[in-house]
């Protein structure tokens, strides 16, 4: 049988979960996807009317088929953790099972078990924030987004992952080289995260076979990415400086997570990945 994945950070046509999904899709894979709570409605509504049948279209011409879209907030592992308000908001409460824990269990009863699990998610509400602004809230909340969000699902996820499966998440190459702009602790976020992507892959390795790699991504105009407010500048500073002079596209960056999550890296893990166009590599600005 063909491969079983869910996606956690997908709301649209735009960011890298949606290409990753397009690519685990056209290489056969089983396509399940998490969306956030408060974009779930828009983004259901945009799938029936067909506002994204021209990006759905694979190689092949057929369009990728969405099995099924569950509702998630990543920053809550169970229904306990949730505060009042967010029960109460408009947003929230026309959902259910939206918690880690709960989602992982929805799809245990829909579908038993997967092979690839994807962390496409982040968030830090102090993001424009330079990190010497930022408050312990703000720094928090972009740990508990960006980077305990992957602990969590792969926490939850691990005992229904059929060994020799695979994990994949976006990093960021502000982690380990200061990147003025992307603030609010996103930076120590996606440290984190590339951190545990080693111990992970260890752990999970261990216990139940699973690999566990990130990609760290060059620019991509997405939804996300906009709301940070310099990614047009990251873009053509790219664009300029990479030794590969030419526009990232998210497919590109699907690609290798389809080559990652696939028996052909049946002896990577625990790596970061650049899917930069080389940026990473100089060390002088053109
Ligand atoms: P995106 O906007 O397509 O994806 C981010 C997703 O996270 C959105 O769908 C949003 O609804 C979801 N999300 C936010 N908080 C959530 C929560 N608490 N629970 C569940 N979902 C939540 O944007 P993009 O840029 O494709 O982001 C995907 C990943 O790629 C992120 O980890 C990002 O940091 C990473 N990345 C992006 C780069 C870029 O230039 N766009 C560069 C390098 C890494």
């Amino acid at each position: 049988r063909g491969k079983r994945a869910f996606i956690a950070g997908v709301a649209d046509d735009n960011g890298y979960g949606w290409a990753i999904a397009k690519a685990l899709a056209a290489a056969g894979a089983e396509i399940l996807v998490g969306t956030w709570v408060p974009a779930l409605n828009i983004f259901e509504t945009s799938l029936r009317r067909g506002k994204f049948d021209e990006s759905r279209k694979l190689p092949d011409g057929s369009l990728m088929e969405i099995v099924k879209v569950y509702p998630l907030d990543a920053v809550y592992d169970s229904p306990e953790d949730v505060p009042e308000d967010v029960k109460g908001n408009k947003r929230y409460a026309g959902s259910s099972n939206w918690t880690v824990k709960e989602v992982a269990e929805s799809v245990k009863n829909d579908f038993g078990s997967i092979d690839i699990l994807v962390h496409s998610l982040a968030n830090g509400p102090e993001v424009t924030k330079p990190l010497l602004e930022t408050s312990r809230r703000g720094y928090l909340a972009a740990i508990s987004a960006s980077s305990y969000s992957f602990v969590s699902l792969l926490q939850h996820f691990l005992p229904i992952m059929n060994p020799g499966g695979a994990t994949i998440s976006l990093t960021y190459i502000a982690s380990e080289r200061a990147i003025p702009g992307y603030g609010g602790g996103m930076s120590s976020a996606k440290s984190a995260l590339e951190s545990d992507t080693r111990v992970l892959a260890f752990e999970a390795g261990r216990k139940g076979k699973i690999r566990v790699n990130t990609i760290s991504a060059g620019p991509l105009g997405s939804r996300a990415a906009k709301a940070i407010g310099f990614i047009e500048k990251m873009i053509e500073y790219s664009y300029v400086n990479a030794p590969l002079q030419k526009e990232l596209l998210a497919d590109e960056v699907g690609n290798t997570a389809a080559f990652l999550v696939s028996p052909l890296a049946s002896a990577i893990t625990g790596s970061t990945v650049y899917v930069d166009n080389g940026l990473n590599t100089m060390g002088l600005a053109v």
